[in-house]
């Protein structure tokens, strides 16, 4: 039996990624209306979540650690110094042996390679934490978050009826950001990318991302500029990360430099010409220079109900990959 994991939204049908959102997103009506789904009530019970992350983490740790619990599991935290992952034994002996005692392992690595080659040797599913080239998890709660935040379209099993919405992605095109067209696509959503030059996406990266429109009717179309302004043009969502993402730390002082007048702020949003009801999300953490705190803390700013969603979509993923065993369905 082939445990079947979550490495990239990717991995997922437009269907099964829509299904995840709206199961995270009536798990928490219910759940803070006070009632706890039956399905979930300790459908974890007797079960451990291995948390392998090599890299730092507040969201995505307590977003995990607490789903795990909510449903009855017991989460494993394994930092980088706790366990011997990749630096005094091979992930192939760590993966079969940790998988051999867990019902799930969460990692958050480095390179996307280090995760898959987890994924590959592991007798139980691997959720991908966030690695240099995705961050599933953080995809699930935006697209909760955009689900909630504006009226959907009557839709199929296949949609959230978000077809038509146009994303801004001002900033650095890393790990959140390609996840996020990803699903973007394969939701009908347009993504409109403003990087410095010489940061854009990757030529492979935006194969992955053409890829996943696939089939689709009505995909999303990514567009890639230069000039934030042109990007901004008719977005109903600002989006941005950091510009010095975990392990890019040598880079700082450059990045810095090239990113330069690829703030978010409200007068950027005028002058591109943002729709009139614009809101701003992003992951976190935030730094001020991507954007300022006029827009960063205005009622425009989705971050934290973003945020907070990330337990819901971590307990939407524990259910619909360990629960169902990645059989998604509502
Ligand atoms: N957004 C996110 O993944 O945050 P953490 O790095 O704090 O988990
Ligand atoms: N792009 C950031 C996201 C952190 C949640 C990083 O990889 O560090």
């Amino acid at each position: 039996f082939a445990p079947r994991h979550l490495l990239s939204i990717a991995d997922l049908t437009p269907a099964e990624f829509a299904t995840l959102v709206r199961n995270a997103s009536s798990h928490k009506q219910a759940i803070k209306s006070g009632a706890i789904p039956q399905s979930l009530l300790g459908s974890l019970s007797g079960k451990t979540v291995a948390m392998m992350f090599n890299k730092r983490s507040t969201r995505t740790r307590v977003s995990t650690e607490a789903a795990a619990v909510q449903m009855g599991g017991h989460p494993m935290f394994l930092g980088k110094e706790d366990i011997q992952l990749g630096v005094n034994e091979s992930l192939y002996d760590t993966s079969v042996v940790i998988s051999s005692m867990v019902s799930c392992i969460v990692a958050r690595v480095a390179k996307h390679s280090d995760v898959a080659d987890l994924a590959k040797h592991s007798t139980v599913p691997v959720i991908n934490a966030l690695c240099d080239s995705y961050h599933p998890l953080q995809i699930i709660a935006d697209f909760l978050t955009i689900y909630e935040s504006f009226t959907p379209k009557a839709h199929g099993l296949s949609s959230l009826g978000l077809e038509g919405l146009k994303i801004a992605w001002v900033g650095d095109a890393n790990n959140v950001l390609f996840d996020l067209a990803i699903g973007a696509t394969k939701m009908g959503v347009d993504v409109a990318v403003a990087t410095p030059k010489g940061y854009e996406i990757p030529a492979d990266m935006l194969k992955v991302i053409q890829t996943a429109g696939e089939g689709v009717p009505s995909a999303g179309k990514l567009t890639q500029t230069n000039v934030p302004e042109e990007a901004v043009k008719d977005a109903d969502i600002l989006v941005t990360d950091t510009w010095v993402s975990m392990g890019q730390e040598e880079e700082s002082k450059k990045r810095m430099k090239a990113f330069e007048g690829f703030q978010i702020t409200a007068d950027l949003a005028k002058r591109g010409g943002a729709k009139e009801g614009w809101k701003f999300m992003h992951c976190l953490p935030r730094h001020p220079e991507e954007v300022d705190d006029e827009v960063f803390y205005s009622p425009r700013s989705l971050v934290f109900p973003e945020a907070e969603n990330r337990l819901w979509a971590a307990i939407s993923a524990l259910e619909g990959f360990v629960v169902k065993k990645g059989k998604i369905v509502e």
